[in-house]
């Protein structure tokens, strides 16, 4: 786990001239496999990251939120709580970060659940436009922090909801509830088999050291956002597929189901529920294998997501396959793209001993492309978010 900065509650003292009540933390994720399954009420696996949000904050009477960051460059936010709302002036321009964490505020507020001022000061190490939810992170310290100073007591499934509320109502991306149980819910050493239908979860077993493997994050560097533009066109094909083969989620469609029906759809949309449907079968299998202690065989399974991925989706980008096919082609048990996609970063799952050689393997190749260079880093799964 990132320590905390140990600067952090110096620098709060020094912002707001008064001693924070407490720090609190949330992780960024990795999604092993199961990827746009999340608003299709299907399966998901992820885990959460050793990088984490910090906020210091400090409960106050003065009806403000102050919103503050660590963010090279980042003014502080001010924005009174009883007209708090998304068109607050104070979120346009360089404030838009704030959002993410007066969101989660509102969301409370909606539940009747409020703090008379507030003053947050974030620093992050979660890489933002990498496909490691760094906004989830900042979502979920803050809810944990809001929770513990409001003396809520909500649960973590709730919290989970509440910043959903957070980045869809307020943020308005249209995204589904894989980050944030992923940060609230996860456990240091397990993955988190997540069934989006009921929201039900459990731990599996993920103990890489113990089979001598590594799990490779490789940050393509180019950065995306989900506000607008391809994921919201993914919602929607779909919803559209939901339409045509008359089901209330895509969850519902078997392979089978999808083998009869598939005619009903045009070309793209047909694609699009495809990936759906595959991808909540390769999760179930990766689960069965984890549980039946085989962690060195889900490879192929990490693999076919990406093709998934790149040809019935068509979330990739160059870098991410180069990515992807260099790992492989250097050695990796199984590699693919993580998160939302149109860039951001792959995952190899690979031998220790070949993490070096598979990690020059790739730098080299974005060298020949000419890209920047990928940040290259292993990853074990750590624990959620918490004070
Ligand atoms: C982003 C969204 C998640 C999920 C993934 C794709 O990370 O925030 O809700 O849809 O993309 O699996």
């Amino acid at each position: 786990m990132s320590a905390v900065p140990t600067s952090l509650a110096a620098e709060f003292r020094g912002r707001f001239g008064a001693d924070a009540d407490g720090i609190w933390s949330a992780p960024g994720r990795v999604n092993l496999i199961g990827e746009h399954t999340d608003y299709n009420a299907g399966f998901a696996l992820p885990f959460a990251i050793p990088a984490r949000a910090f906020v210091a904050v400090r409960a106050t009477e003065s009806g403000e939120a102050v919103l503050a960051s660590t963010f090279a460059g980042a003014g502080s936010v001010r924005v009174r709580l009883d007209e708090l709302g998304p068109e607050d002036p104070g979120f346009s321009g360089d404030g838009g970060w704030a959002r993410y964490l007066a969101g989660v505020v509102w969301a409370f507020a909606r539940r009747g659940i409020t703090l008379p001022g507030i003053e947050v000061l974030l620093h992050s190490d979660v890489p933002v436009g990498a496909g490691l939810s760094s906004s989830a992170a900042v979502e979920c310290a803050v809810a944990v922090a809001v929770n513990d100073l409001a003396g809520a007591g909500l649960d973590r499934s709730e919290l989970v909801q509440i910043c959903h509320e957070a980045e869809n109502d307020f943020v308005g991306a249209p995204t589904g509830i894989l980050d944030q149980s992923a940060s609230l819910l996860a456990s240091a050493g397990s993955g988190l088999f997540l069934d989006c239908l009921d929201r039900s979860t459990r731990q599996v077993p993920l103990d890489l050291e113990a089979r001598s493997l590594v799990l490779l994050v490789i940050d393509t560097r180019v950065t995306h956002a989900h506000e607008s533009g391809g994921y919201r066109d993914r919602v929607a094909s779909c919803r559209l597929g939901e339409r045509v083969l008359g089901v209330g989620s895509l969850r519902e469609v078997t392979a089978r189901d999808f083998a009869e029906r598939a005619h009903l759809l045009d070309p793209e949309t047909l694609r699009r529920v495809r990936h759906i449907v595959t991808e909540n079968a390769r999760v179930q299998d990766v689960v069965s294998l984890l549980d039946a202690g085989r962690l060195e065989d889900i490879g192929p399974l990490l693999t076919a997501s990406h093709v998934s991925m790149r040809d019935d989706y068509e979330i990739s980008s160059p870098e991410l396959d180069v990515a992807v096919d260099t790992a492989l082609d250097a050695g990796a048990l199984g590699a693919r793209m993580t998160g939302g996609g149109f860039g951001g970063s792959a995952i190899a799952l690979v031998p220790a001993a070949l993490a070096e050689s598979v990690s020059a393997r790739i730098t080299a190749a974005f060298e020949d492309a000419g890209w920047v260079p990928p940040h290259i880093y292993s990853v074990v799964p750590a624990a959620g978010a918490g004070r």
